[in-house]
């Protein structure tokens, strides 16, 4: 098939056969004259049949006024006299410049708008517009409309690249000068025998918790009657389960051990309802393995109901002994929220074992019933070495808590080297991708670099960036906002505080 060329647009404006019912001024045929017709509503050519199949198809059934394009404007004769020109009286007399004035615009945008408010804690500065970064996760939360819909932050980075001195300023100390704002730390990095933010507690008034594995410290109850209060048996029952799966070595309680171990709960509770004392996980033992008796169960599954309830009962009891003074008996009296900041720490129990994560699951759980009885406050619970809670079986307990977290006004900070450790289908990574605001610090390899900028959406070029950055600065991003470089800028005194040089003078490694 031919397609007959379509006619020349000129032709439809300046008096085609479209146009042929609308009555020109009387210049508009005079060659002269003619560039003075206001440009009309051209109508393009009505295209028959085999015309143009394809033409009519993008204009559509209906022929519909169109703009003049530029081109089909008839325009000024052009000049062209080669005397003239040879002389130079058409080329300009200056040089133009290399681009119009409409494409160099962009070059020139002014100022970069600042990434973040005014609100909230300063963090630091811009890398791309010098600006200032001012950013608290709870007060974007609170704010009507909100800015985020999750409290909880997430900071990774390599060994040494600035995240506890980062963590020190913008999540403890700047925020405690705010209303209502305080803090709980689990310090977990050794400095000279205790933890590294014993110097920063005392600056603030107060002395940190220590947890000694020898049981000469604080001790946290796994049956505090706090965790009842804060999130009822379920939460309790939660938390034992997290607690047995940790003594187990990850070990998940089965259907009979979860039911057994809520059969000696509610004896247990059922016990202890009217006493003075509050109950203790030495008191929970012999309650795990009782048998109901209500529920006709038959010889062979009563037998395995008692051997589901001894399981978790062996796994509790080696803890306890492991561990005497640091789990068992009734939490210490001086473990309470009465200052700005409460350190628990946890540096001198063994960095591998159960210990760790159960002060944390405990903590966790504890705080939820503490902060019941307290209400108006907004208390960042940082949890150095986050790995431990959110990698493992306690990552549970945060992710079932998360709704009643908030209501409560606590912000999670998990701090921790890399996300890889975290598997991708555990309850810990939803955690993760919760967490709406993230500051990303050095990266050393390829594949956890890789891991941040997919899990927050980084721009591609952000991996490489990772990789390179200077310890104190980091990538940060909230929300759906786009991420921003920023360097954590710190005052001489918090310099002084934050600092983990005299450690690693003295042969130790920062974590
Ligand atoms: N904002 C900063 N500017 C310059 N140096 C910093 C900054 N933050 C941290 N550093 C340096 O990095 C060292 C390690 O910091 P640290 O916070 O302990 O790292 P991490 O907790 O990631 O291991 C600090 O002792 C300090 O010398
Ligand atoms: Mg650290």
């Amino acid at each position: 098939m031919t397609h007959k060329p379509a006619p020349p647009r000129v032709e439809t404006v300046a008096g085609g056969r479209a146009h042929a019912a609308v009555k020109k001024p009387w210049y508009g045929s005079v060659p002269g004259l003619r560039i003075f017709l206001s440009p009309t509503e051209a109508i393009p050519p009505v295209l028959t049949g085999e015309e143009d199949e394809a033409a009519a198809d993008q204009v559509g059934p209906t022929a519909r006024p169109v703009d003049v394009p530029p081109f089909s404007r008839p325009g000024s004769v052009l000049r062209a006299s080669p005397g003239a020109a040879a002389r130079g009286w058409y080329a300009p007399k200056l040089a133009g410049a290399p681009t119009t004035t409409r494409q160099a615009e962009i070059l020139n945008t002014g100022i970069i708008g600042a990434p973040t408010g005014i609100e909230g804690v300063v963090n630091g500065t811009d890398n791309l517009s010098s600006t200032m970064i001012s950013h608290d996760a709870p007060t974007a939360y609170n704010a009507s409309p909100r800015k985020l819909t999750s409290p909880n932050v997430l900071i990774i980075g390599t060994v040494g690249s600035g995240k506890s001195s980062f963590t020190k300023t913008v999540m403890v100390m700047r925020p405690l000068l705010l209303k209502n704002h305080r803090a709980v730390v689990f310090d977990k990095k050794d400095e000279g025998g205790e933890g590294e933010y014993a110097a920063l507690t005392r600056r603030m008034g107060t002395e940190p918790l220590r947890f000694d594995p020898d049981g000469t410290g604080t001790r946290f109850n796994l049956m505090d009657p706090l965790i009842a209060q804060g999130t009822g048996l379920q939460g309790q029952m939660l938390l034992i389960n997290a607690v047995a799966r940790i003594a187990r070595d990850d070990t998940a309680a089965t259907e009979w051990e979860e039911k057994a171990t809520r059969h000696a709960l509610q004896l247990l509770f059922d016990k202890f309802q009217d006493t003075r004392r509050a109950a203790t996980t030495t008191d929970l033992m012999p309650y795990l393995g009782m048998v109901p008796t209500d529920q006709g169960l038959s010889g062979e599954a009563s037998e395995r109901f008692h051997q589901a309830g001894l399981s978790i009962r062996f796994g509790l009891q080696n803890l306890l002994e492991t561990y005497a003074g640091v789990f068992d008996g009734e939490t210490s009296r001086h473990v309470d929220l009465s200052h700005k900041l409460t350190t628990f720490d946890i540096s001198q129990l063994p960095d591998s074992g159960p210990a760790i994560p159960t002060v944390m699951a405990i903590g966790n759980m504890w705080l939820m019933g503490r902060l019941h009885q307290e209400r108006g406050f907004i208390t960042n619970v940082i949890y150095e070495e986050g790995w431990h809670m959110i990698g493992g079986p306690s990552a549970q307990l945060v992710k079932s808590n998360q709704k009643l977290s908030r209501s409560l006004g606590i912000s999670n900070v998990f701090v921790m080297h890399k996300g890889t450790d975290i598997p991708a289908d555990s309850p810990g990574y939803t955690v993760v991708q919760e967490a709406q605001t993230v500051y990303a610090f050095r990266q050393d390899r390829p594949e956890d670099a890789r891991w941040a900028q997919e899990t927050f959406n980084f721009a591609p070029d952000t991996t490489a960036t990772l990789m390179g950055l200077n310890p104190g600065n980091c990538v940060f991003k909230y929300g759906s906002n786009p991420e921003t470089h920023i360097r954590h800028i710190r005052s001489d005194w918090e310099i002084e505080v934050t600092n983990t040089d005299s450690a690693m003078a003295a042969g130790d490694t920062p974590t």
